[in-house]
């Protein structure tokens, strides 16, 4: 044997011891930390699987299943070879989603197993830990933490949200109710542990002292200083050597599913920190239909919603409508004299029936008080569809407007709608003449009234014709466009207003402006208004004011009685008299 033999033979010993102990402290001491479980190597059975985003699914909520997930490799429970009895240490993230936080079932456990094969196990009740036959067998060999989300009689269970130490069986050494301490204050907080929020829990056995401390906690919260229960178990009597690291779960009648988010373990060293901030993320449940009331009071109160929303667009845009005016740029310099609709719209409330003051030719007129100022007003609407003209006849009456006399209806301003114009005058609480000459329930004028009145209007007339700015012509003298004031003044109203029909047509048409009757005898060849064809008419005006008689009268017989030939005749007859 030669020495470079024994030399080799030497170190060929020496690595082998070497590996030897290293191995040996590799079966003893273990350390692994998971912040989801992408790419992490576990042996799943059941439902159990792995989500893409790394969030390991125990079930998945199909009702009586269960789930079971293993670190792949067995650690040893023995002895070390200095005396040291196995302690360890974990921690882990989970979650668990129920359709109703308060009928869910069943658990996630999780598990410290002398094997990793569960298939006799049953879901439901026995949570993938045992079945219905081998509750507590010490051949079990298993230790197991459950959050129990049930209460289960035949394992004595405290309620249906609470943590237990199980050794074997399912009837927990210890259990609390879901929660912990706070460190300040020790008071108990409760938590929900199907309330679908991550917790934490930390798991920790001393093989020496034999304790085991289990807390719980939100995610994202300092381990609580005072455990939320503990245990005194040797589990040196219940696992011997080589034992598996992992969670079991299971479903009963009710939907619901368990998920484990991060999980680190430590043999005979302290559980790493799991890294929440890389946590896998939950999916998105919908919100729990919290009742059948609201689940049928629900679609009512959306239907009721949309209904009112619309309801209220429909009247928004009804009410634009309803107020919707025509303005043009050229109106700007008329701004004063313009009136909303709206405002005319109430001051008659809504062109009422009841208001109603009259109907021309041109329109109806209605009585209002408008909303702001309470002045009275006589309102005319007069429709039209001819767009030309329009321009000059608003310009016409914002000039008419500024007219003041005392025989004359003020005209205080105008609005536009489409294919309308609507005309607000000084309101004529006696109305027009026409009605006291000729309605048998009105009064009859005596003769100073009469005189007073044809005055008046000779007074107006020559205002307008020779005392204002410009020549302004009525063309259309009549006692219905003679209107009394409350002291039975005679005013001039209706001004200008055949001049809206006169533009905006042919010219080649031969139209006439103005009333028969009235007309004087030039116009039928010439059809031009001048100041003297508005002296006609107010001749006209004072013989019908005077006889009470219509310029044109159909007599019994069917002849037609001309006032004019009517008066001449009484005037022969008495210069007749006079000269004989
Ligand atoms: N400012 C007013 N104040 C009070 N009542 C008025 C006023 N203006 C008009 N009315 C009433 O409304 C009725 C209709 O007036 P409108 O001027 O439209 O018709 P008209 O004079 O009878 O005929 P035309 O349209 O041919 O002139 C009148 O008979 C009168 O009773
Ligand atoms: C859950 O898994 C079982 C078995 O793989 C399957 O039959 C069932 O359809 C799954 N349920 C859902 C909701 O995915
Ligand atoms: C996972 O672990 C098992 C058991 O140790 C092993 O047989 C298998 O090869 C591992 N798979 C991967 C991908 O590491
Ligand atoms: C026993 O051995 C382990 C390593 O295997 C060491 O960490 C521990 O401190 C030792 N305990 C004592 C009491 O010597
Ligand atoms: C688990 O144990 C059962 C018997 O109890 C056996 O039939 C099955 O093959 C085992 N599964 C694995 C993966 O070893
Ligand atoms: C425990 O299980 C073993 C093996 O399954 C069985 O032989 C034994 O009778 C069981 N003991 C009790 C008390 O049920
Ligand atoms: C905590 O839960 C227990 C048991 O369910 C209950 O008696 C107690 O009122 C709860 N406390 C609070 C603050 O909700
Ligand atoms: C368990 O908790 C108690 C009280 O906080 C503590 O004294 C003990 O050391 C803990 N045991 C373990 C194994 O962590
Ligand atoms: C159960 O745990 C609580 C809280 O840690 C503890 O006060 C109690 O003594 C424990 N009971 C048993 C039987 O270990
Ligand atoms: C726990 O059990 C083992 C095996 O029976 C024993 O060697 C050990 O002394 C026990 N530990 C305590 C603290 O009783």
């Amino acid at each position: 044997m030669s020495p470079l033999f024994f030399l080799i033979n030497q170190q060929l010993l020496f690595i082998l011891v070497i590996s030897f102990l290293s191995l040996a402290a590799v079966g003893d001491e273990h350390q692994f930390v998971y912040s989801g479980f992408t790419g992490v190597n576990l042996t799943l059975d059941g439902v159990a699987f792995v989500r893409p985003n790394g969030l390991l699914e125990l079930t998945n909520g199909t009702a009586r299943l269960k789930g079971h997930a293993f670190h792949p490799t067995p650690f040893s429970f023995s002895k070390t070879p200095n005396g040291t009895a196995p302690s360890f240490a974990v921690r882990f993230v989970f979650a668990i989603y129920c359709i109703q936080t308060d009928i869910c079932g069943h658990g996630t456990t999780f598990i410290v197993a002398a094997r990793n094969n569960f298939s006799d196990a049953m879901p439901t009740q026995y949570l993938g830990l045992i079945n219905d036959h081998n509750n507590g067998n010490t051949t079990n060999h298993f230790f197991a933490v459950e959050l129990d989300t049930n209460l289960n009689d035949e394992f004595k269970d405290i309620d249906n949200n609470h943590v237990g130490v199980d050794v074997n069986g399912l009837i927990s050494v210890n259990s609390s109710s879901a929660g912990y301490y706070n460190d300040k204050s020790g008071n108990f907080n409760n938590l929900t542990l199907a309330s679908y929020k991550a917790m934490q829990v930390w798991v920790e056995y001393d093989g020496d002292s034999t304790q085991i401390n289990v807390t719980l906690a939100p995610l994202n919260m300092a381990k609580p200083l005072k455990p939320l229960l503990s245990a005194a178990y040797n589990l040196s009597e219940v696992l011997t050597d080589n034992v598996y690291v992992g969670f079991s779960a299971s479903t009963g009648s009710f939907f619901s599913r368990q998920y484990v988010l991060g999980w680190s373990f430590g043999m005979n060293m302290p559980a790493l920190p799991i890294d929440t901030a890389k946590l896998p993320k939950l999916p998105h449940e919908g919100p729990r239909p919290q009742s059948k009331v609201l689940e049928i009071i629900l679609p009512i109160a959306t239907a009721a919603f949309v209904i009112i929303v619309a309801t209220i667009i429909i009247l928004l845009v009804r009410k634009r409508l309803r107020y919707a005016e025509v303005r043009e740029d050229w109106e700007v310099e008329f701004g004063p004299h313009r009136f909303l609709y709206k405002d005319l719209f109430r001051a008659t409330k809504g062109f009422n029936n009841k208001n109603l003051l009259g109907v021309g030719g041109f329109g109806r007129v209605y009585r209002g008080v408008l909303p702001d100022s309470k002045l009275e007003v006589a309102v005319k609407r007069i429709s039209h569809d001819s767009k030309q003209g329009i321009k000059e006849f608003v310009a016409e009456v914002v000039s008419i407007g500024r007219v003041q006399h005392r025989n004359f209806v003020q005209l205080y301003g105008y609005c536009r709608r489409k294919g309308e114009l609507i005309l607000v005058y000084e309101y004529m609480p006696n109305g027009s003449l026409d009605k006291y000459l000729y309605d048998r329930e009105k009064p009859t004028l005596c003769w100073e009234q009469r005189s007073h009145i044809i005055k008046g209007v000779a007074s107006g007339l020559l205002y307008l014709h020779e005392e204002w700015d410009k020549v302004i012509l009525h063309r259309d003298i009549k006692p219905s466009n003679v209107l009394l004031d409350d002291e039975m003044n005679g005013r001039i109203g209706d001004f200008g207003l055949a001049r809206l029909y006169d533009h905006g047509v042919d010219p080649q048409t031969t139209h006439v402006v103005g009333t028969i009757g009235y007309l004087a005898p030039e116009m039928a060849h010439t059809n031009k208004a001048t100041p003297l064809t508005d002296v006609f008419s107010f001749g006209m005006f004072v013989l019908e004011v005077i006889c009470g008689r219509k310029p044109i009268e159909r007599t019994a017989q069917d002849n037609e009685l001309m006032l004019v030939d009517w008066v001449l005749d009484f005037w022969q007859r008495f210069t007749h008299r006079c000269s004989g």
